[in-house]
């Protein structure tokens, strides 16, 4: 290799390392932009049991439809539910909380979606027990349940909000 060719091989490395080194910068950039892109969706503040596995399969369900979930994990929800006026007959494994209005159980994120909508004059909609079949509760090999969604009121007064 000539001088002359060394210097140019020099050169053409360090150019080549800038334009990395720009590019390891948009990088940076995007992850830092990806980190800070929260999912957009209403906040669901669940409280679920720390051992409970199908509870985070519905976590899950509601981060995958656009919802933008936090979690708490408690030993007894006993407290949470009463304070929210859960009535005893639609009561589940985990109990949330979106825009105030209670969500109870492995309520399908389609539903949430539309009471958010509608906004109507209830307390929250529950799938009361744990329904095979229900987000969150899938199990391979073995045929879903049908279930319904119920609202209830501060009085505890119960409807089908809908029917899966
Ligand atoms: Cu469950
Ligand atoms: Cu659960």
């Amino acid at each position: 290799m000539s001088r002359s060719s060394v210097i140019a091989f020099a050169a053409a490395a360090l150019a080549s390392l800038g334009i990395s080194h720009a590019g390891g910068v948009r990088l940076q950039t995007d992850l830092a932009a990806a980190a800070q892109q929260k999912p957009s969706g209403p906040l669901v503040e669940v409280f679920k049991t720390p051992t409970c596995g199908c509870c985070s399969q519905w976590v899950e369900h509601m981060r995958k439809n656009g919802f933008n979930v936090h979690t708490t994990d408690l030993v007894d929800l006993s407290a949470i539910k009463k304070s929210r006026g859960v009535p005893g007959d639609v009561q589940s494994c985990h109990t949330a909380v979106v825009n105030g209005y209670v969500v109870e159980g492995h309520v399908p994120a389609a539903d949430v979606h539309r009471m958010l909508k509608e906004k109507p004059a209830i307390a929250g909609i529950a799938v009361g027990g744990m329904p095979i079949g229900s987000p969150g509760m899938e199990t391979p090999f073995v045929k879903a349940q049908p279930f319904d969604v119920t609202s209830f009121d501060k009085s505890g007064k119960l409807r089908v909000f809908a029917k899966h």
